[in-house]
C-alpha cells in the first residue's frame, strides 16, 4: 500500500468510467450487437470525448446528452449497425449504467471518516441524477456537480474550479479520483491532489500534471485517504 495522502478534506469523483461503467450499456444489447459490442463501446466513448474537447475548443457547447447521442450515431454509422430501436435503447441504458461494485462501500467509509464527497462530471444534471439514483448513492454524496454550470467541458480549468467553489475546500485539500488519465492529469495540473483509478491498465499520459497515487480500483481509497 502506498503512503497515505494527508490533509485531505474532500473527495471528488469523475463519473463515467470511474463510478459508473459506460461499457455496460452496449453489453446489455449484446443480443443485437454480438461481436460489435466491444468495438461499439470503444468508438462511442472515444467519439463522445473527442466531441467534448472539440466543442470546448470551438466555443460550441452542447450538453453531454446531446454529445453522447451524436457520438453514438457516428459509432453506429461507422460500424454499419442497422437497428432502428437501438439508439433509444442504448441512450436509455446510459441513464442506468452499472455502478462499479466497490463504489457504495467506499463512499460509506469515506463519509464515516468525516470526508466530504462529490461527483464532478461532464454529465448533464439529468444524466447524473439518474445514474446516482440508480446506484442508490445519493445519500452518500454531498454534491453532484455538472460541467453545465461552467458551460464548457473537462479539461477546462473552470470545471475543476466548480468543485472548489461549491465545496468551499481549497484544491490542495481535495483528492480527485478519475479513471480517465487525461482527467486525472488535468486535475493535478490544476492543483488538486489526485488518485488515478487506472481501471483500464493505461500507460501514463504525456501531459501536464502528475497523479499523486495510482490504484487499480477504488477499494484502496479509504485507506489512502482516511484510515
Ligand atoms: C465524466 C467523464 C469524463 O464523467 O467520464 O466527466
Amino acid at each position: 500500500m502506498a503512503a497515505p495522502l494527508t490533509g485531505i478534506r474532500a473527495c471528488v469523483f469523475d463519473a463515467y468510467g470511474t463510478l459508473f461503467d459506460f461499457a455496460s450499456a452496449a453489453q446489455r444489447c449484446r443480443d443485437v450487437l454480438g461481436e460489435k459490442t466491444t468495438p461499439l463501446t470503444a468508438l462511442w466513448r472515444d467519439k463522445q470525448l473527442q466531441y467534448t474537447w472539440l466543442r470546448s475548443l470551438q466555443g460550441q457547447h452542447a450538453d453531454f446528452w446531446q454529445v453522447t447521442g451524436e457520438a453514438l450515431d457516428y459509432a453506429v454509422d461507422t460500424l454499419g449497425i442497422a437497428d432502428p430501436g437501438l439508439r433509444n435503447r442504448l441512450m436509455e441504458l446510459y441513464l442506468t449504467l452499472d455502478t462499479f461494485p466497490e463504489v457504495p462501500e467506499v463512499l460509506r467509509r469515506l463519509k464515516a471518516a468525516g470526508l466530504r464527497t462529490a461527483i464532478l462530471s461532464n454529465g448533464s444534471p439529468r444524466m447524473l441524477e439518474a445514474a446516482v439514483g440508480n446506484a442508490g448513492i445519493a445519500g452518500l454524496l454531498d454534491a453532484v456537480l455538472s460541467v453545465e454550470a461552467a458551460g464548457v467541458y473537462k479539461t477546462h480549468p473552470k470545471v475543476y474550479q466548480l468543485a472548489i467553489d461549491r465545496l468551499g475546500v481549497p484544491a490542495k485539500e481535495i483528492s480527485f479520483q478519475s479513471s480517465n488519465a487525461w482527467d486525472a492529469y488535468a486535475a493535478s495540473a490544476f492543483g488538486m491532489r489526485v488518485v488515478w483509478c487506472n481501471r483500464y491498465g493505461q500507460r501514463p499520459e504525456r501531459l501536464p500534471g502528475a497523479p499523486d497515487r495510482v490504484v487499480r480500483d477504488l477499494s484502496d481509497l479509504p485507506a489512502l485517504l482516511a484510515d
